[in-house]
């Protein structure tokens, strides 16, 4: 980084053609104004890492805040007493971005658990099941596509019957298995199709393709805040009218989410956001919160560290482009945290791979922190201290039982 020595430096002072009463005025605050990082990187010659080029030329507007998102990420949120939440919406998987960048983060433990829309995993499925998903172009003929049995996301193209239909087939066959017939929370749906998943993985001889087999695998809890609202959702609704009685209960998402941000509290630690998109996800995960202050009527302060990468425009209302001082009226991010809040706007397919890379080069992977497996101990905590906190019983005026 080039430095500005004294000699080369002038002052307004010293410059002759000033006049009097520009020199004379007194700008006590400006040298702190002025005390940011000198805009002078070097030449970019092809041989740079691409960390150093995030780090060194990623200088102003949506690029400095995609390395500030970087580096919080890297530097603060993955230190190891902090527990990260990450919502996903948009059509991620299509576009490669499970294998790309979802697994690699997942497999390194620099996601704790997932809020994603039912879209992200049911398209994950394909990638599982070896159906591929190809490259196409957003100019194409959509009638000409529907004629030839093919779907369109943007760029991307899937087909209609060996693809989506073949999917949906499969998806339908497991969910009428035994396993499935009762009421749960989505982390325990995608946990049991994420075992599928991991064995579709591997019968295909295909490692590290599929997010619910990854999350599986690595203790991961994955929630959808919109059960319904995907075909994972229609088989579901389906099979049921064939008698199949898969129950999802959306209040199980709902407290087991808010039980892990309030372990990550009680234990002394930490508990951090990382918003891809916007939608309902983002608001499912921020919720927890809310709930725990405003419904549980537990004190609490806030999420620690906030980071999206989003589209969406705050001046409309709508909660995809809500920033993270927004968020603090709802007490869902503590205001003494916000200097470690980012928003980068850009698209998230450019910036996960940019942001997964700089993560794995600059952090050793932590350890997992399996919280699936810790559900049933953190919601029995959070049911202690909702009863601790208030008077109140059981409906039928019981006092809680806990093991
Ligand atoms: N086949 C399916 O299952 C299927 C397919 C598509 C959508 N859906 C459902 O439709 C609903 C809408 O989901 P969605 O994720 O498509 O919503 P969406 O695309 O509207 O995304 C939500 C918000 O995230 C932001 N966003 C999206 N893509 C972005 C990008 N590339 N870069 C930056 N920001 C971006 C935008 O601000 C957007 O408003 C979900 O519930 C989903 O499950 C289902």
């Amino acid at each position: 980084m080039a430095k500005t020595t004294s000699s080369h430096r002038r002052y307004r002072e010293d410059m002759s053609e000033m006049p009097d009463w520009m020199k004379q005025k007194k700008c006590p605050n400006r040298h702190k104004y002025l005390a940011g990082r000198r805009i002078l990187p070097k030449n970019l010659t092809g041989k740079e890492k691409l960390t150093d080029i995030i780090d060194n030329a990623f200088l102003a507007y949506n690029s400095a805040r995609l390395r500030e998102s970087c580096q919080l990420f890297t530097e603060k949120m993955l230190e190891p007493d902090v527990t990260i939440g990450m919502s996903l919406s948009g059509a991620l998987t299509p576009a490669g971005l499970g294998c790309s960048s979802i697994v690699p983060l997942i497999k390194a433990g620099f996601v704790d658990w997932i809020v994603s829309t039912g879209a992200i995993l049911y398209h994950d499925m394909h990638f599982a099941l070896n159906y591929p998903v190809h490259s196409g172009s957003f100019k194409m003929d959509d009638t000409e596509l529907r004629d030839n049995d093919i779907v369109r996301v943007y760029d991307v193209l899937l087909g209609y019957s060996d693809c989506l239909m073949a999917t949906d087939e499969i998806l339908r066959n497991i969910i009428v298995q035994p396993e499935f017939q009762k009421e749960m929370g989505t982390a325990e749906l995608h946990h049991l199709l994420g075992k599928y998943a991991a064995e579709w993985e591997r019968k295909a001889k295909l490692k590290d393709v599929s997010v619910l087999a990854a999350a599986y695998r690595a203790g991961v809890p994955c929630y959808t805040s919109s059960p319904g609202d995907s075909t994972i959702g229609m088989n579901v609704a389906g099979v049921e009218l064939r008698g199949n009685k898969l129950r999802l209960n959306p209040a199980i998402d709902v407290n087991e989410t808010t039980a892990f941000v309030l372990a990550a509290k009680r234990s002394g630690g930490k508990s951090g956001v990382f918003l891809w998109g916007g939608g309902s996800p983002k608001n499912f995960m921020l919720q927890t919160e809310p709930q725990i202050q405003e419904v549980l009527r537990i004190k609490e302060f806030g999420q620690d560290y906030f980071l999206q990468v989003t589209d969406a425009r705050p001046d409309t209302g709508g909660l995809s482009g809500a920033t993270p001082s927004e968020a603090v009226s709802w007490g869902k991010v503590d205001p003494d945290r916000l200097p470690d809040a980012v928003v980068c706007y850009t698209d998230t397919t450019i910036a996960m791979p940019l942001l997964t890379h700089y993560a794995l080069a600059r952090h050793k992977p932590r350890k997992l922190r399996r919280l699936y497996d810790q559900r049933g101990a953190m919601m029995e905590a959070l049911t202690k201290e909702y009863f601790a906190h208030n008077k109140v019983t059981m409906l039928d005026g019981s006092h809680p039982k806990f093991a």
